[in-house]
């Protein structure tokens, strides 16, 4: 067996979560039966100031990087709070810190859904008209990611229930 993947497989998974909500943080950590494998971190991801301390989890862990980093459903949030340069930060920030890195984008009848259910509350977001990646916003992550960060699509899966797709980058 490869050196490599033998040393892997003897290395106990190890999971760290995070998110920017400190509620759902919270409950996560509550409801955590495993502490010692399973962590959380209450996290703005743009943040740099906060993201030391998945830098600092990195360091105790022994970790250059991540084998992965899975992204689900948080791009359109990203986005919509930080525009098309934060996107591009966050997926930068990821991408040079994970092996594999797992994106599931929203597409753009998200933002739509999202923007009319904030309309409706008499709120907006104020980004969203100013957004220059729109209509075909997940192609447009997946350009970046292989165009400027020297990623290659090595998966993608069906669309789940929610008619989005899980796509893999190397
Ligand atoms: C649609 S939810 C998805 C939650 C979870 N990833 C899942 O698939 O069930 C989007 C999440 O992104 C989080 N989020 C938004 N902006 C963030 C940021 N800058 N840093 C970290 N988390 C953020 C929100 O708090 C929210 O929990």
């Amino acid at each position: 067996m490869h050196k490599y993947l033998k040393e892997r497989l003897h290395r106990s998974v190890k999971v760290l979560g995070v998110d920017i909500d400190p509620r759902l943080i919270q409950r996560a950590s509550e409801e955590n039966e495993s502490p010692e494998d399973v962590s959380y971190a209450c996290v703005d991801v743009l943040d740099d100031e906060a993201f030391e301390s998945v830098k600092t989890y990195m360091e105790v862990n022994n970790l250059e990087k991540f084998d992965a980093i899975c992204c689900y459903s948080i791009t359109m949030w990203i986005h919509l709070n930080h525009h098309d340069q934060g996107l591009r930060l966050f997926l930068q920030k990821l991408s040079n810190l994970a092996e594999l890195l797992v994106v599931e984008p929203q597409p753009w009848k998200c933002y739509q859904k999202a923007e009319r259910r904030l309309k409706k509350a008499g709120e907006i977001f104020p980004l969203f008209l100013e957004l220059k990646w729109r209509s075909d916003v997940d192609l447009q992550i997946q350009k970046y990611l292989e165009e400027s960060l020297d990623r290659r699509k090595i998966f993608e899966s069906a669309p789940t229930k929610w008619q989005r797709k899980i796509c893999f980058y190397r």
